[in-house]
C-alpha cells in the first residue's frame, strides 16, 4: 500500500470539500427523459445543481419538458435523438457539446417493453427491445465516454429492472435485455474504471408510469403486487431521485459496477 492511500485525521478536509450529494458544474444527459422515470431523474439532477439534457425521439415533447424545467428556474436543454442510431446520437452530442458542454453524467434510461408469450412474440418486437434497451446504452456511452476520459471523471447510470435478476411470463425479451444491461454495466466499470469513470445500474421495481399503465389497470396484477412488495405499494418516480443523485455524485466515487435495486424490497422476498 502507498503511504498516500492511508487516511489520517484531518485528511478529509472538513469544511473545504463540496457536499458529496451536489451536482453543481456537472452536465447530465438522461436519455428518454421527457416523461416517466427519466424526467423525474433529470429534474432531480437539475435541483441538485446540474445542467440537464432532456432527450427522446420526439423533438416537440423533448423541448416542452425542458421548458417546464426552465420555467422552474432549472438549467435544462432539450436535444432529440434516437438511441439506436449512431449518426443521430453523434448529431445530438455535437449540439450538447456546443451548448452546456460534454456530459459528465450519462443516464441510459430510454427503454421499451413488449408484452407477449415467447411463442407469440414477433421477431421484430424482440429485435426492437434489444436495439433500444441494450444496443442503445452501448452506442450512447461509446460516444460520450471519450469526453469523460478527457475530463478525468464521469458517471454512467444504466436503468435496469428487477427483471435483471428474475423472470416473469410474457416479458422474455425485456428481461433478457435488462439482464444484459447488468453485464454491460460491469463491462463499462471494468474498462473505464481506471479513468475515474463509475458505471452503475439502478434496478427499479414497479413504478407507476405510462410503461406500466396496462399493469396498473389490471386489478389482479395490482393486488398481487401490493401483496408481494414488502412496502405494499407501487414506487413513485420521485423515489428514484435520491439513488440516482447518489450514483451521479462524489458520494459514490468508489462504487463501481453495482446495480442498486429500488424496489420496495420486492427482490428480497421469496
Ligand atoms: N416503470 C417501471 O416500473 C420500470 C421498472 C423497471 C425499469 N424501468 C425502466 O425505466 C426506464 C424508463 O421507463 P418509464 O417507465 O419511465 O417508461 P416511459 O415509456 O415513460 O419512458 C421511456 C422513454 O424512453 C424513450 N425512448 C424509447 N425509445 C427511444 C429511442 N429509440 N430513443 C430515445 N428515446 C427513446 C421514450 O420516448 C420515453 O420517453 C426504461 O428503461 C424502463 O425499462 C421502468
Amino acid at each position: 500500500m502507498h503511504e498516500k492511500d492511508i487516511q489520517r485525521p484531518g485528511d478529509e478536509g472538513a469544511g473545504t470539500t463540496p457536499p458529496p450529494f451536489r451536482l453543481d458544474g456537472e452536465v447530465a444527459l438522461v436519455t428518454g427523459s421527457y416523461r416517466g422515470l427519466g424526467y423525474s431523474i433529470a429534474r432531480g439532477f437539475a435541483r441538485a445543481g446540474a445542467a440537464v439534457v432532456i432527450n427522446g425521439r420526439d423533438g416537440a415533447a423533448v423541448e416542452a419538458a425542458a421548458s417546464v424545467l426552465r420555467e422552474d428556474g432549472l438549467d435544462a436543454y432539450g436535444v432529440a435523438f434516437d438511441v439506436t442510431s449512431a449518426e443521430d446520437i453523434d448529431r445530438g452530442l455535437r449540439k450538447i457539446e456546443k451548448g452546456p458542454g460534454p456530459p459528465t453524467i450519462l443516464v441510459n434510461n430510454a427503454g421499451i417493453i413488449r408484452r407477449a408469450p415467447m411463442l407469440e412474440m414477433e421477431e421484430q418486437e424482440w429485435r426492437a427491445e434489444v436495439d433500444i434497451n441494450l444496443t442503445g446504452p452501448f452506442l450512447v456511452a461509446r460516444r460520450v465516454v471519450p469526453g469523460m476520459i478527457e475530463a478525468g471523471r464521469g458517471k454512467i447510470i444504466n436503468i435496469c429492472s428487477v427483471l435483471t435478476e428474475v423472470a416473469r411470463a410474457s416479458v422474455a425479451g425485456y428481461a433478457s435485455t435488462k439482464a444484459g444491461l447488468k453485464l454491460l454495466t460491469q463491462s463499462m466499470a471494468t474498462e473505464w474504471g481506471a479513468h475515474n469513470i463509475q458505471a452503475n445500474g439502478i434496478g427499479p421495481g414497479f413504478f407507476a408510469t405510462e410503461m406500466t399503465g396496462p399493469l396498473q389497470e389490471n386489478r389482479e396484477f395490482d393486488t398481487w403486487l401490493r401483496g408481494r412488495v414488502p412496502a405494499g405499494r407501487w414506487g413513485r418516480p420521485e423515489e428514484l431521485v435520491g439513488p440516482a443523485v447518489f450514483l451521479a455524485s462524489r458520494a459514490s466515487d468508489f462504487v463501481n459496477g453495482h446495480v442498486l435495486y429500488v424496489d420496495g424490497g420486492l427482490l428480497a422476498r421469496m
